[in-house]
């Protein structure tokens, strides 16, 4: 089927609103109602039997595997490491016996993360991969594929698939943790129950989502823009800098907040803003502490946090950025919607191609 913009101007605007609704479709497609445990395809992987997860992928969806090693490691006590597909098959790492490797990929046709499932064909214990068109290469050539039901992705900026896939990998983070006895029943029936609300709070955070607007207007000008987070939301400022970067052309790196004062924060002037993601989570005192020293330079902040965060934290920052309250496990797909719209209306008010950005491809067949 042909799928138009609907009534948007880019597809990637109109990829970002459908978000709560693909999100609720993978939700329910992986947990069905009436039911508090987790249904996978195929013959019943057993994470009792995995000792170690090896993560690969490019891109965005490498920011997808980062953020998933904090929730393996945290819910289901798996050491992970994760890779990007062209380190990874070079590197030719040792796969130890009792590895799964999971392969994360939009398109599932990605040839460096193609190469890196095949160089594990016969090592790992496990082939997985977490893809959104359930035909390509990668979920053919996997023991078990798990589609990410995004739909259509057609901005080459990814968005819906990121938080999708987002949501798929925490599914199977909570799946390895009742394997593994790291939660009770009960507690994954309280983290599937708090799961299923985040469609909810993903609606309320775009409806709310006018400020965004606004600063992005002033982001325009910007040469160089900062995104600081701890914890789960640094792979999400790495995701927040790379669409900017993508469509904006506006130089963007991130930085995990603790390392501000290992380097970055020589760049801190009255130009340069700095975005920093920060729930009010048990990190956020720690982050605050980072910012006040971006602030101390006279750095321009914009604060993306929930509404006790921002009442806390709020002297002296540029712009305040309020989202609704949202268990901190979930935060990184909360917060990937401010970071997707501040790239996408920054990227409309320089006049870019937002949904063909110059020199990249949607998706990258060829080595
Ligand atoms: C390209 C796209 C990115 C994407 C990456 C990985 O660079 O422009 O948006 O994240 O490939 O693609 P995949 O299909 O493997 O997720």
């Amino acid at each position: 089927a042909r799928v138009d913009k609907g009534g948007y101007k880019h597809f990637m605007a109109k990829e970002i609103a459908e978000q709560p609704a693909v999100v609720g479709e993978a939700i329910r497609h992986y947990l069905p109602a009436g039911d508090d445990s987790v249904r996978l395809p195929g013959e019943g992987l057993d994470f009792t039997k995995v000792d170690r997860l090896t993560m690969v992928a490019c891109g965005t969806a490498y920011y997808a595997c980062l953020t998933a090693k904090y929730w393996f490691e945290q819910l289901a006590r798996i050491p992970v490491e994760v890779d990007v597909a062209s380190e990874f098959r070079y590197r030719e790492p040792p796969i130890p016996p009792r590895t799964a490797a999971l392969f994360v990929s939009q398109s599932g046709e990605t040839a460096d993360t193609l190469a890196a499932l095949r160089y594990c064909q016969g090592k790992a214990d496990h082939i997985l991969s977490v893809v959104n068109v359930p035909e390509s290469s990668i979920a053919r050539e996997s023991d078990l594929a798990l589609p990410i039901h995004a739909g259509v992705e057609i901005g080459v900026a990814s968005t819906k698939a990121f938080t999708c896939q987002l949501t798929v990998l925490l599914i199977l983070a909570l799946k390895a943790a009742a394997d593994r006895g790291a939660l009770s029943p009960e507690a994954l029936a309280d983290q599937i129950a708090t799961l299923r609300g985040l469609p909810q709070l993903m609606n309320i955070a775009l409806d709310g989502a006018e400020p965004v607007h606004r600063a992005a207007l002033q982001l325009a000008e910007a040469r160089d823009v900062l995104f600081l987070g701890r914890g789960l939301m640094y792979p999400l400022a790495l995701e927040g800098a790379l669409k900017l970067k993508e469509i904006s052309y506006i130089h963007a790196e991130a930085y995990a907040s603790g390392e501000l004062k290992h380097g970055p924060i020589a760049l801190i002037d009255p130009t340069m803003p700095v975005v920093v993601m920060a729930p009010r989570d048990g990190l956020f005192d720690k982050t605050v502490s980072n910012m006040q020293e971006v602030l101390a330079r006279k750095g321009k902040v914009m604060l993306i946090s929930d509404e006790d965060g921002i009442d806390e934290a709020k002297d002296g920052v540029w712009s305040a950025i309020r989202m609704p309250k949202v268990a901190p496990l979930l935060a990184p797909i909360l917060y990937a919607l401010p970071a997707q719209l501040l790239a996408y209306h920054t990227a409309v008010a320089k006049g870019t191609d937002v949904d063909q950005p110059r020199n990249l491809a949607k998706s990258v067949t060829v080595e």
